[in-house]
């Protein structure tokens, strides 16, 4: 974050942005500062903003005497995305020409490139489907047990506006979205597929398929250049966008941004990188920051209409890559160009280029 927000404040100044940026304690931070992992304060500063821009939260093994509910995860991030109607997440992949070393697959297979954006629903289906609870109950033998019952659940309006937002996105690229279900299996893969198809008639322009779940998966590491737009449930979305993100080099390439509704022209959006804390390299310098800073690039654009300076970021990202530097998730010894680099470097690199 720290790298990121020294980014914006390079881009704010180079375009002479009126940005205010107020910092506010979530996750461990807001449990440490205030005893909850979402503060009230932090929660009213979220609603008084225009966009939020995200760190990582989640530390699996701080303080297991916590509650399930009251931790960062499902207290802070999933609270935020539903408290705001974030129902669409937007994870765009992309595999520079000049990381192809970091990419686990052979250069034949990696095709003309990688160039994936993947559309997550985030505010439905498994992970918000109620019920959802562990219960105790009683089995045919009269042996006591505890069942876990999670519900996946969508309606046709659900799946047609995280639709909506795909095929737009689709006619801003290459005109193709893949819709992924599992609808030989489940009542949802059907009313998801048949909502996509209809929805997709409107875009007569925009070239609709649909894949299974399982076969995306595959198809990702055989052919990966064959998807432009991938759109998802939310725990397929989920899914798919960190093995896509393996194919990009590293999860800690990938930036999102979760958006709501358009009101008077204005998108409220909540901006994070896809990954999570990674706790084990916290503090050493090693992380990889660009995520965050491409994550800031979005924010730019979807709340703040300043595709210029989103632009700009995009572009400063891929001259340090094609540079050479590298943080070491990224890092190859066997690509001559590259340089290993800590987190600092980078985005004194990034911000330094985006002038
Ligand atoms: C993500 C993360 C989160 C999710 C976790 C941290 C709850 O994996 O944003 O992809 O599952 O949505
Ligand atoms: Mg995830």
């Amino acid at each position: 974050m720290r790298e990121a927000l020294k980014v914006l404040d390079a881009t704010a100044r180079h375009f002479q942005l009126p940005l205010k940026v107020t910092e506010a304690p979530v996750g461990w931070a807001g449990i440490d500062a205030a005893g909850k992992a979402l503060p009230d304060a932090t929660l009213a500063l979220c609603r008084e903003s225009d966009a939020i821009l995200f760190g990582s939260v989640g530390l699996p093994d701080r303080d297991p005497t916590i509650p399930k509910e009251e931790r960062p995860e499902r207290a802070a991030l999933l609270r935020i995305r539903k408290e705001f109607g974030l129902f669409a997440n937007l994870r765009p992949v992309q595999l520079p020409k000049a990381l192809s070393h970091s990419c686990p697959l052979k250069p034949e297979r990696q095709g003309d490139g990688i160039d994936i954006l993947v559309v997550r629903e985030l505010t439905g289906g498994l992970y918000f489907g109620q019920p959802k609870r562990t219960e105790e109950i009683t089995l045919a033998d009269g042996s006591r047990t505890q069942r876990a019952i999670d519900t996946l659940v969508y309606t046709t309006p659900e799946i047609e506006r995280i639709a909506h937002v795909a095929f737009r996105s689709a006619r801003l690229r290459r005109g193709k979205v893949t819709s992924i279900d599992k609808a030989n299996v489940l009542e949802n893969g059907v009313l998801w597929r048949d909502t996509v198809s209809r929805i997709g008639r409107e875009y007569a322009d925009v070239g609709l398929e649909h894949m299974f779940v399982d076969n995306a998966a595959m198809q990702f590491l055989l052919r990966p250049a064959q998807f432009d737009v991938v759109l998802c449930e939310n725990m397929f979305g989920d899914i798919l966008s960190d093995e896509a993100a393996a194919l990009a080099g590293s999860l800690g390439m990938l930036p999102s941004a979760s958006l709501g509704a358009t009101t008077d022209g204005r998108t409220f959006g909540f901006y994070e990188p896809a990954g999570g804390t990674a706790p084990d390299i916290a503090g050493k310098d090693l992380a990889n920051p660009i995520a965050q800073i491409l994550s800031a690039a979005l924010m730019l654009r979807h709340s703040f209409g300043r595709d210029d300076a989103a632009k700009a970021i995009e572009r400063a990202v891929l001259k340090v890559i094609h540079d050479g530097l590298r943080t070491g998730d990224i890092f190859n010894a066997a690509d001559p160009a590259a340089r290993r680099v800590g987190t600092r470097q980078m985005g004194d690199a990034i911000a330094a280029a985006v002038g």
